[in-house]
């Protein structure tokens, strides 16, 4: 019975996606006013918080809202609670790659993802100016369009590409220890450093078997619990970067092709702290 509802589910999610990635195109013909949440290269939209409205209305009209919870990237800016419980969530980022959209750089992403016990059953990335649907469900393999997708096979770190970003965090040390990273992790020698922007699209990526892993400290839940059912169906790995299991609200994230890439991009990562994303609802 469930495994039917959660069907439905997922083809509802990557209808909405679609929608709302054609209003994020269309948005972005028009002059784009930019606000700033968390510092100033943190930017928010007008078009972030009407596509989460957008989402966010179609999912509770279809599914209501006394039995499903939601986690969008805008609500939770506004004060919203950021916790996942063993309810139906569903986990939105409206517009991944909010710096990208406002430059007209050219990977935006919508990324629904939905979770029952804690556990992510399926993950939507639409990749709208490209035009690519990523999808996944547990257990049911993963796709861009109707195309299967499968990680790379490259066990030899040195014949890798790894995805990696800077954030929106600039306090000087922790902008020396990315980029530490990333030196130590350059002159492995690696082939090559890469980054579109966007964590969502980063994920798909790994799932396409375009680049070897993506790693990011400073990511929230919305920008890769999609992503995390994508790369996983893929037959990728996703891992905590201490090498210890991955945790979805701890804003911390190695995703591989597998588990030698991973645990060798690990030993060069510098860690520093971050909040996590429900350290609020945690305290209470
Ligand atoms: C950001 C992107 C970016 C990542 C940041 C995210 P946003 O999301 O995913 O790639 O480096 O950590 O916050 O703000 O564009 O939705
Ligand atoms: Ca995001």
């Amino acid at each position: 019975m469930a495994d039917d509802e959660w069907q439905t589910a997922y083809e509802f999610a990557v209808q909405v996606a679609r929608a709302a990635g054609a209003v994020i195109r269309k948005a972005g013909e028009d002059e784009i006013k930019i606000q700033t949440k968390s510092s100033t290269v943190d930017l928010v939209t007008q078009t972030d918080e009407r596509v989460e409205k957008i989402i966010i209305g179609s999912l509770k009209e279809q599914f209501g809202e006394d039995t499903h919870c939601f986690i969008g990237e805008e609500s939770v800016a506004t004060g919203k609670p950021c916790i996942l419980t063993d309810k139906p969530t569903w986990i939105i980022d409206p517009v991944d790659g909010t710096t990208n959209f406002v430059h007209g750089f050219p990977f935006v992403a919508v990324s629904i993802a939905f979770a029952v016990n804690k556990q992510l059953e399926f993950g939507v990335v639409y990749s709208c100016l490209e035009d690519k649907m990523y999808k996944a469900r547990r257990g049911k393999g993963a796709f861009c369009d109707d195309e299967k997708l499968e990680v790379s096979d490259v066990k030899e770190i040195k014949k890798s590409i790894i995805i990696s970003e800077h954030g929106t965090d600039r306090r000087p040390e922790v902008v020396s220890k990315i980029f530490s990273t990333m030196r130590r992790i350059l002159c492995i020698p690696v082939h090559g450093l890469r980054g579109s922007g966007t964590a969502a699209t980063n994920m798909c990526l790994v799932a396409s078997g375009a680049v070897e892993a993506f790693f990011e400290i400073g990511i929230h839940c919305w920008d890769i619990a999609a992503g995390a059912v994508i790369v996983q169906e893929a037959g990728g790995i996703l891992l905590d970067v201490d090498g210890g299991p991955f945790d979805l609200m701890s804003r911390r994230m190695v995703s591989a092709n597998n588990t030698v890439i991973a645990n060798r991009i690990i030993k060069e990562i510098e860690i520093f702290p971050v909040v996590r994303d429900d350290a609020e609802a945690a305290k209470e």
